[in-house]
């Protein structure tokens, strides 16, 4: 593990290796946090990139290594305009990929409702949060967003209802069965996530080595809203091979 990109920053760069070693890694890395803080408060994301890294953890709980019975879940975004039980739905995805798998009492799982007042949600979410997650995992979309923070999200923003930017709704059809994409969401703020203790970025594949490199080098700015993750003092980001190809010798 390296302290950073030499720039200063708290930024913690793990080159993974394969896609299978990150996954590993990552999985690993987070079953003992739970060993060590049984009631660890974790905020999850969805999206292709951690499906792996549940699997492992999902094979964890179920060999009797690992258990979420006193764990609480706060997921980290939520598509809005799409029924409650479609498939394309952030909870529904975390509730396949993981949570269906794992000992976590229903109770300790929280979601965004978002069929009625989406602002007083919101709030109540932020309410929950309270002083912040233990551990936050992110994914990363390619303009730079985390959650459903969009370019523009700034490093005060709380949990809200947000416009998705138009590649990410054309993006989310890989979630969809059907062609009603959304264009709204609520999530979680950049101000909630740098609350966590402890924040990781995952990101895998070659298509995202261009966006990784960005988080890295570009300024920190609201314009690439994972640059913000910089300022976090226990951030990680966490590349297999190919999503950290761009970042050059010396890095991580
Ligand atoms: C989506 C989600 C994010 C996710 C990102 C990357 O829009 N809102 O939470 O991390 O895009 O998705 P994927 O992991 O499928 O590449």
């Amino acid at each position: 593990m390296s302290p950073g990109d030499g720039r200063g920053h708290a930024l913690r760069i793990l080159r993974a290796g394969t896609g299978e070693q990150w996954a590993t890694y990552i999985a690993e890395t987070l079953i003992a946090r739970l060993q060590v803080t049984p009631s660890l408060r974790v905020c999850l994301p969805t999206g292709l990139t951690p499906v792996p890294v549940y699997e492992r953890i999902a094979g964890a709980v179920a060999a009797g290594r690992a258990s979420f019975a006193r764990a609480e879940v706060f997921l980290l975004d939520e598509f809005g305009g799409v029924a409650p039980d479609d498939t394309g739905r952030c909870d529904q995805m975390l509730r396949r990929d993981l949570l269906d798998r794992i000992d976590l009492p229903p109770e300790r799982f929280h979601r965004f409702a978002l069929d009625g007042d989406v602002d007083a949600e919101c709030g109540a979410y932020e309410q929950a949060i309270g002083s912040g997650c233990d551990l936050t995992l992110l994914g990363i979309g390619r303009n730079g967003h985390v959650g459903m923070n969009e370019p523009g999200s700034g490093p005060e923003s709380l949990t809200r209802r947000v416009e998705l930017a138009p590649e990410t709704t054309a993006a989310s059809a890989r979630y969809f069965s059907h062609d009603r994409l959304p264009t709204w969401g609520a999530t979680m703020g950049i101000a909630t996530i740098m609350r966590s203790r402890e924040v990781w970025l995952l990101a895998t594949g070659t298509g995202k080595a261009p966006i990784v490199r960005r988080v890295v080098r570009d300024a920190i700015s609201p314009l690439v809203p994972a640059t913000l993750l910089r300022s976090h003092p226990a951030a990680m980001l966490i590349a297999d091979a190919d999503a950290s190809a761009l970042l050059g010798h010396g890095v991580g």
